[in-house]
């Protein structure tokens, strides 16, 4: 059995995740997440939350899921959203074309090439159907939309769409968060919701699914506006795979760190590389292996329709490189396009400090002589007079001046023009504003820890797998068991899980089995701690044991009069504050001070 199978059964058996609609034979490309899965994903989510939300200062909003289809026109989703399809003409699969030619070919980037040159690479290399080993050389190879249609009320009048991403229904509501933000740039504003897209073929379990969840963050700022503070990241160390290492097919990554990639001009934007900063940082907190970790450029002819310029998080999965979050800069792209489409302003209006007086040449034309001169044309002239008057004002110098409608020439006196040069005081301009924006994929960053903590080792002789969680992350994050279920223990255990719950940590209480099977049924979930109430804890001093998932060692901490040093302690191992050994020193020097003996710690 592989590690990867092992996992796959793991996810399954111990309720982290597995096919959805199980009893209907599945459907590809949803997952359900089981009990522990989805706590750990609701612990990965409050752990993005609070790195990329509440300790930058950002807001928090929560959109729909379905949107009409004028706001994907906009977006130019409706357009532009497609993957590249070829069906296999003897079994019927669909596969991404372009995925095809990468996975058979040296070829890296297959999108860039277009639907008819992939058809033709496909060909030339005489590549197969995976499912059922059909030639393909021949097959076309087409457009795929990605969005999930639907009808919004009776009817098919109103088409709507499942979002693609969640970026939309912040974009859409830009005046009123704008409004809210007291149009100050720059401000922030994320979202944790679902997203929809019909994958052509899903795969690598939650990789690649059809309905998955997002965290993302638009941060909108001043085009010219100043750049971040940089103090705080200034020498996290980056491993980067930059555009220029891709094309020269060299697998070496830059390792820098974002002061430097940012003088060497290996990153571009101060505000990408502020995010990579924090990133890399955040990815460490949650337990991402950094030896299966980089941030890849993507190559342009791999970016979206949005974005100007993009860096991909990438963690290592089994033996693929894995895109797991994008850094876009989108520019103004966005709120330009809604603007456009919607009528409504997507500015901001930046007051000067002081108001600013200028002079502009202005006409006011004399319409008792336009109108009977040129009829319904004279809007026309108008208007060509002032554009003559922004772009040329010098043509209005002499006695007439020479403009041209529908590519007819005609002469108009000067001062019918009442061409001025006109003095206008102005407090300020209106700013569409650019878009930062980090996008995190829940779903790989889950299938990228899980995958990472999971280890293999041996105590007392005995195999045993653990997920290795950090504490804050742990779906399970504490085990309660009475050694024995009598004789008192099995009530003093019952309130140690009652006030350990009261504090808010997950429990699980567990009785029955060996005390051995019952770590290792917590180790396989990733529990980091866990306590058992003996003898000792009910008739001796109250100590109970305090058990250590990674380490797998043992030691006597009190319990006994009042619980709150205990429960202050794995407060701090939640919160990373403090590891198990310290905790547990922390304790039993605690009970050194109360008592005749320290309490030895021993392995299992
Ligand atoms: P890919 O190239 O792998 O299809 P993408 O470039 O289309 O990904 P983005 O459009 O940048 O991905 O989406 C932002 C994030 O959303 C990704 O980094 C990823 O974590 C997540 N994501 C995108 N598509 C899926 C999917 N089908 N299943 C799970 N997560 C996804
Ligand atoms: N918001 C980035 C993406 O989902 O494509």
């Amino acid at each position: 059995m592989t590690d990867s199978d092992r996992l796959t059964e793991l996810a399954t058996r111990r309720g982290f995740y597995f096919p959805a609609a199980g009893a209907y034979g599945g459907v590809a490309g949803f997952y359900t997440y089981g009990p522990q899965g989805a706590a750990l994903k609701r612990n990965l989510e409050s752990a993005w939350r609070d790195r990329f939300l509440t300790r930058e200062g950002h807001m928090e909003v929560d959109g729909p899921t379905v949107m009409p289809e004028p706001v994907f026109e906009a977006s130019g989703h409706l357009d532009g959203f497609d993957d590249m399809i070829l069906e296999c003409p003897e079994c019927g699969a669909s596969h991404r074309a372009d995925h095809l030619v990468e996975d058979n070919t040296d070829i890296a980037d297959a999108e860039a090439l277009g639907t008819e040159r992939v058809a033709q690479v496909i060909a030339e290399h005489d590549l197969d159907c995976p499912i059922c080993g059909a030639v393909l050389a021949g097959e076309s190879v087409a457009a795929f939309n990605l969005m999930f249609g639907t009808n919004i009320g009776p009817g098919s009048s109103a088409p709507g769409y499942l979002r693609p991403e969640t970026a939309q229904a912040i974009f859409v509501e830009f005046p009123r968060l704008a409004e809210y933000a007291r149009n100050q740039l720059p401000f922030g504003v994320g979202q944790i919701g679902k997203a929809y897209r019909n994958e052509i073929s899903p795969r690598r379990g939650l990789v690649r699914v059809r309905e998955f969840t997002q965290a993302e963050l638009e941060h909108f700022v001043h085009p010219e506006g100043a750049p971040p503070d940089l103090s705080g990241v200034a020498e996290v160390s980056l491993s980067l795979y930059p555009i220029d290492d891709q094309e020269a097919a060299t697998t070496e990554h830059v390792e820098t760190t974002v002061s430097e990639a940012l003088e060497d001009g290996v990153i571009g934007s101060p505000w990408v590389a502020y995010y990579l900063g924090i990133a890399k940082e955040w990815y460490e907190r949650i337990g991402v292996d950094m030896d299966r970790f980089r941030f890849r450029q993507h190559l342009p002819g791999e970016r979206a329709h949005y974005a100007v310029d993009c860096w991909d998080a990438e963690a290592e999965l089994g033996s693929n490189w894995i895109e797991i979050a994008g850094f876009s800069t989108r520019g103004t792209y966005d709120l330009s396009r809604h603007a456009e489409h919607s009528g409504e302003s997507m500015t901001v209006f930046e007051p000067y400090e002081e108001p600013r007086t200028t002079e502009r040449p202005a006409v006011d034309p004399d319409m008792s002589y336009l109108g009977p001169e040129f009829g319904d044309r004279a809007p026309a002239v108008v208007e060509a007079l002032e554009q003559r008057a922004a772009s040329e004002p010098e043509a209005f110098d002499g006695e007439e001046i020479e403009i041209a409608i529908d590519g007819e020439s005609h002469s108009i006196p000067v001062p019918i023009t009442g061409f001025e040069i006109v003095e206008e005081t102005i407090s300020g301009e209106h700013v569409t504003p650019e878009v930062i924006e980090p996008s995190f994929g829940v779903d790989r960053v889950f299938a990228t820890v899980f995958e990472h903590a999971f280890r293999r080792d041996s105590v007392e002789g005995e195999e045993r797998t653990y997920l290795a969680f950090p504490p804050e992350l742990a779906p399970t994050f504490v085990g309660v068991f009475p050694l024995m279920d009598k004789d008192g223990m099995d009530e003093r255990a019952k309130e140690i899980a009652d006030a350990l719950r009261e504090r808010g940590f997950a429990v699980e209480y567990d009785s029955s089995g060996s005390i051995g099977r019952r770590y290792r049924r917590q180790d396989e979930i990733g529990t980091p701690v866990c306590l058992t109430v003996d003898y000792e804890s009910v008739e001796g001093d109250g100590s109970v044991t305090l058990r250590d998932r990674d380490s797998a060692t043992q030691s006597r901490v009190p319990a006994g009069k009042g619980l709150d040093p205990l429960l202050d302690a794995l407060t701090d191992l939640r919160a990373g504050r403090q590891t198990v050994a310290e905790i547990d020193a922390g304790l039993r020097s605690g009970a050194v001070a109360g008592s005749d003996e320290p309490i030895d710690s021993e392995a299992e």
